[in-house]
């Protein structure tokens, strides 16, 4: 863990304050917390609880500090294209593509026990998650990277590419993992569920920073702390953008991208997602990668793409097949990088880069 200590010093330095904070409120689970495991199904349940729902396999959000008001209200729906038609800026970006940042962040992110939200691994390997994504658009002007706290000691982590307009598109994925059997103490590398999801980010943001492209609307890149415990980190951020009333036109989650089926296709998730920007994805799939779509639904609030939904966003989610549990290594210390089908996951960056920059737009200016 040298490596990041120096790091880990910079931040105590500057972020005094806020290090205390984290210090006072270890353990968000030392009194119970409110699960809700489907639309009128919520419990107060203690850490026990919880982790017993994560061993069955059960999808709940832990909805304790959400402030309920906020749930209903649906936020002023900006325009989305009903077609993709900027394939002459997109495609040539297509030739930048490359598995060798995926691979290198993949692996260290394999070295972390694991990345579970509320310990000093989870912590850590978010801290090192910052410093990678920062080295990957440093010395790019205007793009700001900055991690995002919460009330436990993972932290969530935002990039922000500024277009003309604050109008903001979302690409989200998750930076923790569990392992299902131990959550606190397992092994859990999470390397497709959700390391995929992130480096497919990475890339779309590297090459998005490095492009001469001249964004209308912001492209903001999110990476959520405690997705495995009930949405923890995107409830905060999308409870936080729906209070300030922040124009997002709509979030891309990705969680799970490189375990494809035989033959391989893009599941379109049709629950918590809104129909309309779903239709672009499925056209987009289509102009931008040579895979087949197939709907699927998981039930539940089954990824943070729910957090953005329920707090009166679109939110669109494709998925890297069209099973809810397709990978059998998920939330398990096999979760490793000799399951990744890279080829499969580099469809992801043309879906999610096409995708961004169809709903942002560019300009002349
Ligand atoms: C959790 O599951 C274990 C084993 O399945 C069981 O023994 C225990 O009573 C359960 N705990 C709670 C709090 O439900
Ligand atoms: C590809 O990306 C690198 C930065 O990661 C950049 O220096 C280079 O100019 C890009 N090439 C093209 C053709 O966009
Ligand atoms: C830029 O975004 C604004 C605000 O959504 C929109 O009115 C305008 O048509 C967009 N222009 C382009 C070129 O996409
Ligand atoms: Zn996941």
């Amino acid at each position: 863990m040298l490596f990041y200590a120096p790091f880990l010093a910079f931040f105590v330095v500057f972020h005094c304050g806020l290090a205390a904070r984290i210090q006072g409120n270890l353990d968000i689970y030392a009194s119970k917390r409110l699960i809700q495991t489907g639309p009128s199904d919520k419990k107060w349940l203690t850490k026990n609880d919880i982790f017993n729902l994560s061993r069955s396999g059960t999808k709940f959000r832990d909805i304790t500090d959400i402030d309920s008001s906020l749930i209903s209200l649906r936020q002023k729906q900006l325009h989305i294209p009903d077609q993709p038609s900027l394939q002459q800026a997109i495609k040539p970006l297509f030739t930048n593509i490359s598995d060798a940042l995926p691979r290198r962040v993949l692996e260290g992110m394999a070295k972390f026990h694991n990345r579970f939200f509320n310990s000093r691994n989870g912590r850590e390997s978010s801290l090192w998650l910052q410093q990678q994504i920062t080295s990957v658009v440093a010395g790019i002007g205007g793009v700001e990277v900055v991690p995002f706290v919460h009330s436990f000691p993972q932290n969530s982590i935002i990039t922000k590419i500024p277009g003309r307009s604050d109008e903001t598109v979302i690409l989200s994925a998750h930076l923790d993992s569990i392992n299902k059997f131990d959550p606190e103490h397992g092994s859990a590398p999470g390397i497709d569920d959700d390391g995929t999801g992130v480096v497919v980010l990475m890339e779309v943001m590297r090459i998005l920073a490095s492009s001469q492209l001249k964004l209308n609307r912001t492209i903001e890149f999110h990476f959520y702390a405690g997705e495995e415990v009930g949405l923890l980190g995107s409830a905060d951020i999308a409870h936080m953008y729906a209070k300030a009333m922040r124009p997002v036109v709509v979030d891309l989650q990705l969680d799970m991208t490189g375990f494809p089926t035989s033959p391989p296709v893009v599941g379109i998730l049709t629950d918590n997602t809104d129909p309309g920007s779903t239709s672009l994805l499925r056209q987009i799939v289509s102009e931008y990668t040579d895979l087949k779509t197939q709907d699927f639904s998981c039930g539940y609030a089954c990824s943070d793409h729910a957090s953005w939904f329920e707090a009166g966003y679109r939110a669109v989610l494709p998925g890297e097949s069209p099973l809810v549990t397709g990978n059998p290594h998920m939330h398990t210390s096999s979760d490793d990088i000799s399951t990744v089908s890279f080829q499969h996951l580099l469809h992801y960056v043309n879906i999610a880069l096409a995708f961004a920059v169809e709903v942002a737009g560019v300009t002349g200016s």
